[in-house]
């Protein structure tokens, strides 16, 4: 499809470099050659990756050249074999320094790791939004929540510690129950939200006495660079270990290992179930993953247009639509979908598309060419088995610039009606019987969210009934989220294994271990001794404030 006005308005948008603000902009590229392993900084001399930003500069002849960001070390199994060493030595089998560390002390080194990424917060921020193309208020945001999430697990902890800082005696056994560590945890984040996703799992991880191999995501490496010396000075030697390199090469070697006990990715059901597959002992092995979502909103006769139109914009395009809970199939009645489409594609027209620096943009760059190029096959394919693309200038693109588009009617048979678009392109189909609109989310492979917008309570409570078992948050008149992080965040089917919330994070990265004794003077003398002359981490009675 060819939108010339649109493209020459997009192309436009592209800037010089003059037109960057002072202080957003990319002083020099970012070389990183330092590897972190085992407590040191390793200087790395061989293969490297460059970095090069969703975002273009426009030359004076109008060609477009992405900036070039920087680049990173490509680790091998060499190095990836270094750092599972690292981490088994740190965790010495449980008896390692940290892993026996009090709980108090685990929480002091985090908040130090925090006090120094926070003196760091321009980087970072400038960093996220260059490497994926995050609007700047967004890439704030990211750091923002994802420090508050830190101090809300710490808090979180000092509350569960409290609470186990206590014996217990049941039908004659005193018993002191706390929460411990599982070993070696290997970390991976997504790119859309490449600090704060990976840090929801990362920051529990540690805290409960874990040791971690943390692999960055595709795109949101260079992001790492400020924080290595805080990881470094922060934490014992091996207790955090960078690896970088190819993903399907160093991955699965990692898994083969039978070195990791969680294994904690925010990804692909794909990738997911061929790691779990790569361990030798799949039983040894927990899982606590947050995968793909095809979140749907179901749209009633009754529903408020304008509440249903901002919150299907906002669920659906936010960050260009690449969030794991976005609306990415909208079913709407056909009673209101005219009146629906016709504001939707009218608000989806003012929104503002530039770049990610702009006040009040929020569709920027997409972070590579072959994202744009899914896209269009989407609606291509789509197109050919009959919808239409429904807004104006739907579609059109230049380079990483890509103008969403509405595509409707979308049927079974389409590559939108059951694939996860990941981007901007919104799929809309019309429903005459609710039975359909049901039909679609219980046959659906995934299981995170859904939206009912509507205002009849009967019919509303008719659908809660049923989809509460078919996923794990329904959202009345809302879009889909996870915010607040405190709330759980699950799936079922293919979208998730295990709860993440602030809460149900420590537990996922930890085990209920207790130390037990019968209820005679003998032993309430021993737990004395060991509480009374503190001897030990587990075995006692401190309070922390
Ligand atoms: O991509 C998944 C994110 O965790 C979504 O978070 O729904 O609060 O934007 P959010």
């Amino acid at each position: 499809m060819t939108h010339p006005e649109m493209q020459e308005q997009l192309h436009a948008l592209f800037p010089t470099e003059s037109d960057i603000p002072a202080e957003c902009r990319v002083l020099a590229p970012l070389h990183q050659r330092a590897i972190l392993l085992n407590g040191e900084m390793h200087i790395w001399k061989g293969e490297t990756r460059p970095v090069h930003s969703p975002v273009a500069l426009r030359g004076a002849d109008g060609s477009l050249t992405h900036v070039e960001l920087g680049s990173f070390p490509v680790t091998g199994t060499v190095e990836a074999d270094a750092a599972i060493a690292a981490a088994s030595a740190a965790y010495n089998n449980g008896r390692g320094q940290w892993p026996t560390m009090s709980v108090a002390d685990r929480i002091s080194c985090v908040e130090n790791f925090t006090n120094q990424i926070v003196a760091r917060r321009h980087e970072i921020v400038n960093l996220i939004m260059w490497e994926i193309g995050k609007s700047l208020a967004d890439s704030e945001k990211e750091f923002d929540r994802t420090i508050d999430y830190i101090k809300a697990t710490i808090a979180e902890l000092k509350n569960l510690d409290n609470a186990n800082s206590r014996f217990q005696i049941v039908d004659g056994t005193i018993a002191q129950i706390r929460r411990s560590p599982l070993g070696i945890v290997l970390c991976m984040g997504p790119y859309n939200y490449p600090m704060n996703e990976t840090f929801c799992t990362l920051i529990p991880a540690l805290i409960m006495g874990n040791v971690v191999l943390f692999k960055p995501p595709r795109f949101g490496v260079l992001l790492y660079y400020p924080m290595l010396e805080a990881f470094r000075s922060a934490f014992p030697a091996g207790v955090i270990n960078i690896v970088y390199g190819q993903g399907h090469v160093v991955v699965p070697h990692i898994m083969s290992s039978g070195k990791v006990n969680v294994l904690a990715l925010i990804g692909t059901s794909k990738v997911a179930d061929q790691l779990k597959k790569a361990h030798p002992k799949t039983n040894r092995l927990r899982a606590v993953l947050g995968l793909e979502a095809k979140n749907a909103a179901i749209i009633l006769p009754d529903a408020d247009i304008e509440l249903t139109v901002k919150e299907c914009i906002a669920g659906s395009l936010s960050f260009n639509g690449q969030r794991c809970t976005a609306i990415k199939m909208i079913l709407v009645h056909q009673a209101i979908a005219d009146q629906f489409l016709r504001r939707f594609c009218e608000e989806i027209g003012k929104l503002k598309i530039g770049m990610p620096w702009e006040k009040g943009v929020t569709l920027t760059p997409l972070p590579e060419m072959a994202k744009v190029a899914y896209m269009d096959e989407c609606i291509s394919d789509a197109v050919a088995k009959g919808a239409k693309v429904l807004n104006e200038n739907g579609g059109a693109s230049v380079e990483t610039l890509f103008f969403p588009a509405v595509v409707f009617p979308v049927k079974d048979g389409m590559k939108l009606y059951r694939e996860e678009q990941f981007g901007p392109v919104v799929p809309v189909a019309p429903f005459e019987d609710i039975e359909t609109a049901l039909e679609y989310v219980i046959t659906s492979n995934h299981g995170q969210q859904v939206s009912i917008f509507g205002t009849n309570p009967d019919q509303i409570a008719n659908l809660v009934d049923p989809l509460v078992n078919q996923v794990c948050r329904v959202n009345l008149n809302a879009q889909c989220q996870r915010s607040p992080d405190v709330f759980p965040f699950a799936g079922r089917k293919d979208s998730a294994e295990g709860t993440l919330s602030v809460h149900d994070a420590l537990r996922s990265f930890s085990i209920r271990t207790m130390v037990a004794a019968k209820q005679s003077p003998a032993s309430k003398k021993l737990l004395d001794s060991i509480v009374l002359g503190n001897k030990s981490n587990f075995v006692n009675t401190r309070f922390i404030l």
